[in-house]
């Protein structure tokens, strides 16, 4: 661990995981008294409060404490990022009040961070916290981990405790992939080994904490491929073109070729703007704006990528959410997804598991709640370009924003998505114009009308209704079509005779196509005699979204049942043109689906209906 000889480079970003009652606020406090990191006004008000108090000396966690207060009331801002520097070095550090096991901070503090001081209180040992926070800081792609094992005055300054607990962590960490891990052993009360050595602690031969954080050198990220997420389009002039955004990884140069996803285009740096000035190379981190050679059509939210290695366009992933809002996640609802420098709409189709917060085994659940964190199915309304979390934290990483409130509802972590042959099937080049798929999407299925004909009685409107039920119940919107909202409406005018009923058809026919446009299932409820009509409508609504149901029952059972009296009044004449009795019914000769109303029960045909639409790849099964 003598890091005292390599040169750190300027700037350290960490974070400190742990909770009040490990001395976190201590910790933190004794950090930036002891670098004077602590305006004066601020220090002599602590030292007059402890003045009145009587104590000897001052309370150095009321210091965050203090100043964590003022930033709750802005609820906002969720984490404070504190800048300090000492001699050989820069910090900023992300001050994450945490009494929950996950908090929003401390994810947006971690996923930010090169190194971690995950905080233990010797006293109480390595708690089922400490694992959490360690495994949570190792998903959030941190590379290197301290555990500052605090309060070791209270167990007499034990070598072998701390050596005990060190074993024990050291073993976690490399479970967990971490590829550093280092302790020391400190009291962040009385400030021992923290910023000045400790004489109880001489037997630990390692540096001061604050000496390590000087120091230390996080194992260096792996190369990684040019990201660079279009941020603004910069046309000062009329000759000048361009795109504005920090270069997230990778480094550019004029002369290199990128690729423009999604547009799946390919074009050179012409030259590069650094701060203002041209320049030579730009590399990850820098604010940058670059000039291509071809005129494309790029705007904000594009990405210029390394043609070599390109970010994945999906509009489908897999990825493990850290849910931070009080109203727990709803699946099928609409949320706003923000990536990089872009927006979409997408929602939650699945939740594949939640994690238990003890063990981190995976469980079934249907929602995540606040603090929860698991892994869900998105579907986006347009594609976005991905990558894994692993891989790229700056593109692999999103939130969720509630719509309705403008919260974080969660932070995302890209973890997959659909293999290629399923998306290519899926994906469409977006010029800005929503399709009836992205509609379609959006909805979670793949609409088709469910035709029903039959006669009068047969039990048409009957399934329609307890299909739609069950339909919604499930989450799948859905709309039937029947006399109810056809004909005393749109269709008021029409009567029964060959030529009225077949411009009923029709009519229902380009709704249905329009609702399933529109991305809804439908279900229509009429009695459609003619053949000719149907095959109208299999052409209107097209043939592979329409399905030629057969609710079919024999004449004498309709009439029997007789709903509205109707069958009564036709044989006594009082109905001309009535379907069955003295105007033809034709009956399907292929339908797609037979309801034979006579021999099941309502739920049973339900039943079959259902299984028809799923088989034929409607909706996904139920969880
Ligand atoms: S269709 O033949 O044009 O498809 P539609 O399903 O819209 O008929 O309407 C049928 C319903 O209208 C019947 O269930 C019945 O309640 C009523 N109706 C009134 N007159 C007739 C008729 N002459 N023939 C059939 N149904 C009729």
């Amino acid at each position: 661990m003598d890091a005292a000889t390599v040169a750190p480079s300027g700037l350290l970003r960490l974070v400190i995981v742990g909770s009040v009652d490990d001395g976190k606020s201590t910790l933190l406090g004794r950090l930036l008294h002891d670098c004077q990191a602590v305006p004066l006004d601020q220090l002599e008000s602590l030292r007059q409060a402890a003045r009145q108090a009587g104590e000897p000396q001052v309370d150095l966690a009321l210091l965050t404490d203090g100043l964590r207060a003022e930033r709750e009331q802005r609820i906002t801002i969720d984490v404070a990022y504190r800048h300090f520097a000492t001699p050989r070095r820069r910090f900023i550090l992300a001050d994450t009040p945490g009494h929950e096991m996950f908090t929003r901070n401390m994810v947006t503090g971690a996923s930010t961070a090169d190194l971690a001081v995950l905080l233990i209180d010797a006293a109480r040992g390595v708690q089922p916290q400490t694992y959490r926070h360690a495994s949570l800081a190792a998903r959030l792609g941190i590379r290197q981990i301290v555990a500052a094992i605090n309060k070791m005055d209270q167990v007499g300054w034990s070598a072998d405790l701390f050596a005990a607990i060190e074993t024990e962590l050291r073993q976690y960490a490399a479970g967990l992939g971490v590829p550093a891990f280092d302790a020391l052993p400190v009291s962040a009360l009385q400030g021992d080994n923290v910023v000045t050595a400790s004489a109880q602690l001489a037997w630990f031969t390692g540096p001061t904490l604050l000496h390590y954080l000087e120091t230390v050198e996080p194992p260096p990220v792996p190369a990684q491929p040019v990201r660079l997420p279009v941020q603004l389009v910069v046309r000062p002039t009329s000759d000048y073109r361009g795109y504005a955004g920090t270069l997230e990884a990778g480094s550019l140069r004029p002369g290199d070729c990128v690729a423009v996803q999604p547009l799946g285009q390919q074009t050179t740096v012409r030259d590069l703007l650094v701060a203002g000035q041209p320049a030579a190379e730009a590399v990850a981190g820098q604010a940058v704006v670059v000039r291509l050679h071809d005129e494309l059509d790029i705007a904000r939210g594009n990405l210029l990528s390394d043609p070599a290695a390109p970010a994945t366009v999906t509009d489908e992933l897999d990825a493990t959410l850290v849910w931070l809002d009080e109203r727990p996640l709803q699946v099928g609802r609409s949320y706003l997804l923000k990536h990089t420098t872009t927006t979409v709409r997408g929602r939650v189709t699945v939740v594949r598991h939640r994690l238990d917060p003890g063990t981190l085994a995976q469980q079934p659940a249907a929602s995540l709640q606040l603090n929860d964190i698991g892994l869900v199915h998105l579907r986006l309304l347009r594609p976005i370009c991905a990558d894994r979390y692993a891989a790229q934290r700056r593109t692999g990483g999103f939130i969720l924003i509630d719509p309705d409130t403008n919260a974080t509802a969660a932070a995302g972590l890209i973890e997959d998505w659909p293999d290629p042959a399923h998306r290519a099937a899926n994906l469409t080049l977006h010029s800005g114009r929503v399709t009836p798929d992205d509609r379609a999407r959006m909805l979670g299925q793949q609409p088709f009308t469910l035709w029903l004909t039959g006669l009068s009685g047969s039990g048409k409107s009957t399934v329609a209704y307890a299909l739609e039920d069950r339909l919604v119940a499930q989450g799948q919107p859905c709309i039937v079509l029947d006399g109810d909202n056809i004909r005393h409406g749109l269709n008021r005018d029409l009567g029964f005779s060959p030529a009225d009923r077949s411009e009923n058809i029709r009519r229902i026919a380009e709704v249905a196509r329009l609702f399933n446009e529109a991305g809804l299932l439908v279900i229509t409820a009429f009695i459609s005699p003619y053949l000719a009509d149907r095959a109208m409508a299999r052409q209107v609504i097209g043939a592979d979204r329409f399905v030629e149901t057969w609710v079919a029952a024999p004449l004498e059972e309709c009439e029997r049942r007789d709903p509205k009296g109707l069958y009564v009044k036709a044989r006594a004449g009082q109905i001309p043109e009535f379907t069955g009795v003295s105007a033809p019914y034709e009956a399907p000769v292929a339908a797609d689906l037979c309801l034979n109303s006579d021999q099941f029960t309502v739920s049973e045909l339900v039943d079959q209906a259902w299984s028809h639409l799923r088989a034929r790849g409607a909706f996904a099964a139920p969880h």
